[in-house]
């Protein structure tokens, strides 16, 4: 896998476009017990796999998915409560000022399916308003959460049947079928993670989007856009220090599902906005020379050597319909909020042939 195309500093498909042919088939076999969850969640072989990997290359990489373990997934929640952190709110501010049009858009009977749903407070404003959803199908790599978040919506939304998938969504392809039938496929992919894919990935990953929703879906995704770099910088480097646990308890996960010896205290958070690529960089410095062991390996660091750890595209509207006009998707609405820091955008399978 080239640098840059890969799951080093930002998520990736690790299929070819072949291999993923009939992605999105919705499968009657993988229907859930009432109260079950389909379980594909990334074993402790590919974790190691991916972990050395990423550690063996010149610019040492980490993929962001790995952030997620529950700890981390606390961590995040506790990131979207932050001030600085200005994008959980810019979004909700577009989606309740538009929601109409949106559902609207969206349609009757719709099988909603949510890619990293987290605690689907978003979601919960289109549950609110979704004309008479056929069901919903949440998918996120963090097993506890979601368990948590899917059983709270079952008691929120009694006539929705929720279908929980625990699963790495960028490997994952097959649906559970609902009971009722359902107009179309709708995929609600919010808080701009699109943005933690590099741009040939997210290409990718669109595409895949594509596939899944078939040839009358659409895509309702959020897109975080070009801003003052100071901004970015607060958002990624908090006064309290929440962004610099989230991205250290990579290495605490390590130690703990791989028997790993990272010394977190010989490791420093360090993020910054990098212009000529439109993103913010996360990067953990290493702190002095030092070795680590990982699964019957040595890893050295020097010192002020990094690991990337993260990339967050920050784009352009244009430039976001650049690359969507690359894939099957054409962009069909875009809403903003009012400082024009954050976009929600409403994509259609049928646009693009
Ligand atoms: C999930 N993702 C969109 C977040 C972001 O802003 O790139 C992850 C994050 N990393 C640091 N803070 C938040």
């Amino acid at each position: 896998m080239r640098s840059g195309e890969g799951f080093g500093s930002s998520y990736g498909l690790q299929q070819t476009k072949e291999e993923r042919k009939g992605m999105g088939a919705v499968h009657r076999s993988l229907r859930p017990l009432p109260g079950a969850t389909v379980d594909r969640s990334p074993d402790s072989h590919d974790f190691l796999t991916d972990v050395l990997d990423g550690l063996s290359r010149p610019q040492k990489q980490l993929s962001p998915k790995y952030f997620y373990d529950d700890r981390g997934a606390r961590l995040f929640e506790d990131i979207c409560a932050l001030d600085e952190y200005y994008i959980p709110s810019a979004e909700t501010e577009i989606m309740v000022t538009h929601i109409d049009e949106m559902v609207g858009l969206l349609g009757e009977d719709v099988l909603l399916i949510e890619y990293g749903c987290g605690d689907c407070a978003k979601t919960r404003l289109l549950l609110d308003r979704l004309p008479s959803p056929a069901g919903f199908v949440p998918i996120d790599i963090s097993s506890e959460q979601l368990h948590r978040v899917a059983s709270d919506l079952e008691s929120s939304y009694p006539g929705l049947e929720v279908m929980p998938v625990c699963a790495d969504y960028t490997r994952y392809y097959t649906l559970p079928w609902p009971d009722r039938s359902f107009s179309r496929k709708v995929v609600y992919f919010p808080g701009s993670t699109v943005g933690n894919f590099d741009p040939l990935p997210a290409r990718d990953f669109l595409d895949h989007i594509c596939d899944t929703c078939a040839s009358d879906g659409a895509l309702l995704i959020g897109v975080d856009l070009r801003k003052d770099p100071a901004v970015l910088h607060r958002a990624y480097n908090d006064r309290d220090g929440v962004t610099a646990a989230f991205n250290l308890n990579i290495l605490g996960r390590i130690n703990r599902e791989l028997s790993a010896d990272f010394r977190l205290d010989g490791f420093e958070h360090y993020a910054f906005f990098n212009p000529s690529a439109s993103r913010v960089e996360m990067h953990l410095v290493s702190m002095r020379d030092q070795d680590v062991h990982i699964g019957g390996v040595t890893v050295h660091f020097g010192v002020g050597e990094s690991i990337w750890t993260e990339s967050s595209y920050k784009y352009s509207i244009e430039g976001f319909k650049r690359l969507v006009s690359r894939t099957g998707f054409k962009v069909e609405r875009v809403w903003t909020d009012e400082r024009d820091w954050f976009s929600v955008q409403y994509l259609s399978s049928r646009g693009n042939p």
